[in-house]
């Protein structure tokens, strides 16, 4: 028998036009709108790196640059910060990349859907397991998202979603799974469909922005046919997953806050706000004080 498989890479699919919030990114990636000081982005890999990750791997696309730049050594703001003395601003510049993690950057070069954004990871994933995180989906937990998934992934030796029930008029916007009945956390999943209209979805938990796939999703994403939305849907490609591997859908502990919709990104931001060391105590009084 083979030894226990460790997971090492995260795939971040980047290359998303970001259109529900024009005009902010028409000229701006979507991952780089900040929830209070950090960007959406910043958060999804400090996620990955908690949960014992390294490879940090980007399928990003036109008008995407600042993402790179971001995770890169910036010289001149570092050596402008050294001279003045501002060696917390330094400090806090330098560990925007989580000490030991890579960053590698591959380019979808047309927006053919999410399952197509995966399958251009294949050649630096290869034959090993890895992650799935969309910045959009920004989880404010005690113990982060993929570092409770990864346990079970340790576990189990299969993949994982990260699932969580919405209310059922809401099921047209994830893909959407069934799996046995009871109240687990944890459940081998029978069914997955993309976006159902609220009367032909078979539950109401949806997907949320953290997997953990076995190569083996790789074999349908090759020969994945345009799903939803003219889009090669990775959604369809876990269907297929499913009939050869187990893939468990998992109920993490944790607030999601769905940061491509206006009102989620709000939410996100006074929560992290009333949370944050700097500001917290100041914002919450302003939020307790103010009139409409
Ligand atoms: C994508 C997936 C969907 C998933 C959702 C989670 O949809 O296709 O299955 O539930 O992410 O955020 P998108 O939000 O890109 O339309």
């Amino acid at each position: 028998m083979t030894g226990k498989k460790r997971l090492n890479k995260a795939v971040f699919p980047v290359a998303g036009l970001g259109s529900r919030f024009l005009p902010a990114t028409k000229a701006s990636p979507k991952e780089m709108m900040p929830v209070v000081d950090k960007p959406l982005i910043q958060y999804a890999v400090e996620e990955a790196a908690a949960a014992g990750i390294t490879d940090m791997i980007f399928v990003t696309g036109r008008n995407k640059r600042a993402i790179e730049d971001h995770f890169d050594s910036a010289w001149e703001l570092e050596s402008d910060l050294a001279a003045k003395g501002k060696h917390a601003l330094l400090e806090m510049v330098r560990g925007v990349l989580p000490a030991g993690c890579r960053c590698i950057y591959i380019r979808q070069s047309e927006p053919l859907g999410l399952g197509h954004a995966v399958w251009c990871a294949q050649p630096v994933v290869g034959n090993e397991p890895f992650a799935v995180v969309l910045a959009d989906d920004l989880v404010d937990a005690v113990r982060p998202a993929l570092s409770q998934m990864e346990e079970v992934f340790e576990q189990e030796q299969c993949s994982v979603l990260g699932v969580e029930n919405v209310p059922r008029e809401q099921t047209g916007r994830y893909g959407i799974v069934s799996t046995e009945p009871g109240e687990a956390r944890l459940g081998p999943i029978c069914a997955i469909v993309e976006k159902p209209s609220p009367d032909a979805a078979p539950s109401t938990l949806a997907v949320v922005g953290r997997y953990i796939f076995t190569p083996g999703i790789f074999r349908h994403l090759e020969n994945a046919r345009a799903g939803l939305g003219g889009e090669i849907q990775l959604t369809d490609a876990i269907a297929k997953l499913l009939g050869e591997e187990r893939v468990l859908a998992f109920r993490f502990e944790g607030q999601r806050y769905d940061c491509g919709s206006k009102l989620g990104y709000l939410q996100a931001a006074v929560q992290l706000g009333v949370k944050h060391p700097e500001i917290g105590s100041e914002f919450t009084t302003f939020l307790a004080r103010r009139r409409v």
